[in-house]
């Protein structure tokens, strides 16, 4: 029998909640003032666990580093401190484009404690989707690193709003006029620091996300969001006082925040923080060294690490692991049970979005695992699947259908920033609509079917069709194109380029990996296409608009399906 963890049983987790639950444990019942900077760090002073390790860092070069949460305190207020004598303003974005570094994480809460809306953006991305994303949040400050900041140093100047680049590592020799040079190590400690008064619908964290069409969507979320990223920590991940935890994920994308940061910390959990890359067998050694106890990673991680075999995971001391969650993508079966016969643990799946803030559907430790289901809804949060054409709720089970969520939990985005009319259009019938298909058995489980749109998710991380095409498009030698997904055995699936070529340009090796390269720099290696495949035209409908789904299902082998109501789309 294993034991039920924080959630104890679920049935009745689900008839007697309420998210007050999650504001007692946060001290914060009844009050409107909530400040996730604040929560995390100065609060768990107050409760005694100053002292606590709060995150203990390691690079790929080796190198450690050990705060504890009166170090985090103190070091979020100096950066909180630091904004404030630049002129930075509450309200005003801040984008962090940084590595994995401590530096990251305490800016993070630094910015909040001063009201400032967070806007994390990936280390990997390329000039022109910083620069769109930038522009579109008309971001004040930059905080970087010496290895990134050329990146911003070229977009500059077409960001008028950008007053600031603090630069963490650089010092008056390496830094250009106009950059601030920032070194926590060197810098005077702040012991008091007046957090801003923000309430629950102040904003937090600008979430840049990739749908079908269109640039990239800013899910804009607000300081009251810690109430569901802290209770789904406590009852999905199970953090409980003696945990070290380990969160796999970038803070560029939403896993690292709101359970890389913001869940890890209200809960007062100390975790490990590793900046570097995959491996498994260094991954391995981090677990052991470390002790980590509560792992959240990802189905890609566990496919390579399936790849490596079995004999490497018996070379590490890896017993103290106790409770293993997924996110991302779909979590096959064969994973949730190799890890079952290699770890002792079976991994449980945890579904949600950018756009969610939180953990929606899951399993939960010391629940019933249906290898292959993402679970069942959290406790407090309404799921369905509704018909793909009525969008009313499916009477019967095992039909596909849209998964659901009836809106009002706390971390659910509130606007896309300057695209109201994009987020009024998620929801129908009083449902928000994730745009993935799912199917719901007879006990409730959710299975989950694909993505519901043309987004492809590469290695649990989405990129936008439209975002790669407009790059496309701005190489000399690319006429038209489409991007989708194909198959992948590590990533799930890799973007392909569909490209028509401009007269007087021919297909050959050299011009496909120019255009692997010139998406690699100006977006990112994510989005980068694996494939290339050059073509006469595309397939598009009466009204001109590219059918990806029919490129897509060739890739996948599947049925095309029914294009008569696509033609006039
Ligand atoms: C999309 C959201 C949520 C943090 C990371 C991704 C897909 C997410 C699962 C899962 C199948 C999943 C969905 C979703 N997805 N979790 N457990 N099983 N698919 O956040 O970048 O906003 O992506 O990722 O398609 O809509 P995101």
């Amino acid at each position: 029998m294993v034991a039920p963890g924080n959630i104890g049983s679920y049935e009745s987790r689900v008839r007697d909640f309420c998210w007050s639950i999650a504001e007692e444990e946060l001290g914060i019942a009844g009050k409107n003032q909530v400040n996730i900077g604040y929560l995390c760090t100065d609060r768990n002073c107050r409760r005694g666990l100053g002292g606590k390790t709060a995150m203990y860092w390691e690079n790929s070069n080796g190198q450690t580093k050990t705060y504890t949460f009166d170090q985090l305190r103190l070091a979020t207020n100096t950066y909180a401190q630091l904004l404030k004598d630049l002129g930075v303003k509450p309200g005003d974005r801040v984008c962090l484009f940084m590595d994995r570094v401590p530096d990251l994480y305490i800016a993070f809460l630094g910015i909040l404690k001063l009201g400032g809306i967070v806007q994390p953006l990936f280390s990997a991305f390329g000039e022109e989707a910083l620069e769109t994303r930038m522009a579109d949040a008309e971001t004040t400050a930059a905080i970087t690193q010496m290895k990134h900041v050329r990146k911003l140093r070229r977009i500059r100047e077409k960001l008028p709003t950008l007053k600031h680049i603090i630069v963490v590592d650089g010092n008056a020799d390496t830094i250009k006029e106009g950059e601030v040079a920032f070194n926590l190590d060197n810098a005077k400690s702040v012991e008091h620091f007046d957090v801003y008064p923000s309430e629950r619908e102040t904003p937090s964290v600008l979430h840049y996300t990739s749908g079908t069409t269109g640039k990239p969507k800013g899910a804009l979320h607000v300081h009251g969001s810690i109430v569901s990223q802290h209770l789904t920590s406590r009852w999905v991940l199970d953090l409980q006082p003696d945990d070290i935890y380990w969160c796999t994920a970038d803070p560029g994308w939403v896993t690292g925040t709101s359970y890389g940061i913001i869940g890890a910390w209200s809960t007062g959990t100390t975790q490990f923080v590793f900046d570097g890359g995959f491996s498994s067998e260094v991954w391995y050694r981090l677990i052991d060294k470390y002790k980590v106890t509560v792992w959240y990673s990802a189905p890609t991680a566990i496919r390579m690490l399936m790849r490596d075999g079995d004999e490497l995971v018996k070379k590490f001391k890896l017993t103290t692991l106790r409770h293993l969650v997924s996110v991302g993508e779909p979590l096959a079966a064969e994973c949730v049970l190799w890890s079952q016969k290699v770890f002792g643990k079976a991994f449980h799946d945890s579904y949600w979005q950018t756009e969610t803030g939180c953990i929606l559907i899951s399993n939960y430790p010391g629940m019933k695992i249906k290898p292959g289901s993402m679970g069942r809804p959290f406790p407090g949060i309404t799921a369905t699947v509704l018909d793909l054409k009525t969008h009313q709720p499916l009477s019967e089970t095992g039909k596909v259908g849209l998964i659901a969520i009836k809106p009002g939990w706390p971390s659910m985005m509130r606007t896309y920033w300057n695209n109201s009319a994009t987020y009024y259009g998620k929801f129908k019938n009083g449902w928000y609509i994730c745009g993935d298909r799912a199917s719901l058995d007879a006990d409730g489980y959710f299975w989950f079917v694909g993505r519901d749109d043309d987004v492809i998710n590469t290695g649990g991380h989405l990129v936008g069709p439209f975002e790669i095409e407009s790059a496309l498009i701005e190489h000399g030698a690319v006429a038209e194109s489409a991007a989708v997904g194909t198959p992948d055995p590590v990533n799930m699936e890799v973007v392909k380029a569909f490209i028509v070529l401009k007269p007087g340009h021919v297909p050959s090796d050299d011009l496909e990996l120019d255009i692997m390269n010139f998406i690699r720099k100006r977006l990112s290696p994510l989005a980068m296409p694996q494939h290339i495949e050059f073509v006469e035209s595309l397939p598009k409908t009466r009204s001109g608009k590219i059918l990806r789904r029919v490129l897509r299902a060739k890739e996948w082998n599947e049925p095309v399906g029914d294009l008569s109501t696509l033609e006039n789309d």
